[in-house]
């Protein structure tokens, strides 16, 4: 494998973790392109089939990175190196995307990459221009980033954990579950409402024309900065059987008060334990990430908890909330600068360790 010493530094990343099939282009950290292809085929089934899953990927990946390459009017020999998602995620799904870079390396004899699924997520907040004070609204200057140590809440479909980012290549992880991630908490929620997967984004839509205060459930006691949400999600169920017990139509007439309530619980665990986390480092800049940073309720209330607490708080953008290869992309630049290459035979793993 040849490493190119000079000229820009352009990284090809694909994210193939679980359902999406990514590809990104960044030249000198900078975002050219960043396609996403989603696999509707597992709406019907309530959640992700990874065989599903692996096939998806399989049909998508060529056309998802020509179009990447395309977009960001890069030609092949152009590129420096190629990274990819090597974990945690599907096997099946990491499989795919990480056999189509490694044959790409190697046929353009060119340095691989392999990335952490969750340390790409943290750094979608270094994306520039995709991470400012008032995230939310397009940014058209080059805007502030978090400076090193930040905190970040990342709160995804399968993870939930509070990070140090001691700088892009040094995470410390300080608080996790202990069961399920809170994008579970939305997606089991919405389940239970009858609504179809993923039932997050449903769950934040009705919740915007809810009251938050209407129900009320309960906020666990787990001691340090761990989390726990599968009380929760029992309480709901509890609370729909005894409702509907009363009224076989009580979740139709109150879906918008019964998930302001439910988002409002999840997002007050979240950002109590984020709070602590601030309060026990002295940490004043603070991200969140992940699919669930793309609530909209997580979104506001964590800006205006920032607000009243004096910390620079930092969002993604919101295409770079869920899962994107542009964060693959960023991360594997700074692994680049650091010479942190892998080997062809680096294999993909579905376990999460760092
Ligand atoms: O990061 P991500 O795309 O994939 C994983 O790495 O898991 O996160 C997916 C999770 C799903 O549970 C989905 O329901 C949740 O993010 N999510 C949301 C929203 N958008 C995505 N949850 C609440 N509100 C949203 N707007
Ligand atoms: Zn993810």
């Amino acid at each position: 494998m040849q490493k190119r010493n000079e000229g820009p530094v352009t990284i090809l990343a694909i994210e193939s973790s679980c359902d999406e099939t990514s590809c990104a282009i960044s030249r000198d950290g900078i975002i050219l392109s960043n396609i996403i292809a989603g696999q509707a085929v597992h709406e019907q089934y309530g959640g992700v089939v990874p065989e599903l899953a692996s096939r998806a990927h399989m049909q998508n990946i060529v056309p998802v990175v020509d179009a990447a390459m395309k977009k960001a009017g890069c030609t092949i020999d152009q590129l420096t190196a190629i990274a990819f998602t090597q974990s945690p995620g599907l096997i099946g799904s990491l499989l795919v995307g990480s056999q189509f870079a490694k044959s790409l390396a190697m046929s353009l004899d060119i340095p691989l990459l392999a990335v952490h699924h969750m340390q790409a997520h943290v750094l979608a907040n270094l994306i520039p221009g995709a991470a400012n004070p008032a995230a939310g609204t397009p940014v058209a200057e080059p805007v502030a980033l978090p400076s090193f140590p930040f905190l970040c809440l990342t709160v995804s479909g399968g993870h939930t954990q509070i990070v140090v980012c001691h700088s892009p290549l040094k995470l410390e992880v300080i608080g996790e579950t202990l069961d399920d991630a809170a994008g579970e908490a939305f997606d089991k929620s919405a389940k239970l409402l009858g609504l179809p997967y993923p039932g997050g984004p449903l769950i934040d839509k009705h919740a915007k024309d809810g009251d938050a205060g209407r129900f009320s459930f309960p906020e666990p006691q787990i001691p340090g900065l761990n989390f726990s949400f599968s009380g929760l999600k029992t309480a709901i169920l509890y609370f729909l059987q005894e409702q509907k017990a009363k009224d076989p139509r009580f979740v139709e007439k109150n879906l918008s008060d019964i998930c302001a309530s439910i988002q409002g619980r999840i997002i007050s665990i979240l950002l109590n334990k984020l709070k602590k986390a601030a309060r026990t480092t002295g940490i004043k800049d603070l991200c969140i990430a992940g699919g669930v940073s793309a609530n909209s309720g997580l979104r506001q209330a964590f800006r205006e908890t920032g607000e009243s607490l004096g910390w620079r708080t930092f969002i993604p953008a919101f295409q770079y909330c869920t899962d994107n290869a542009a964060m693959i992309a960023i991360t594997a630049h700074y692994k680049y600068l650091a010479g942190d290459f892998a080997p062809l035979s680096a294999s993909a793993s579905a376990r999460a360790e760092w």
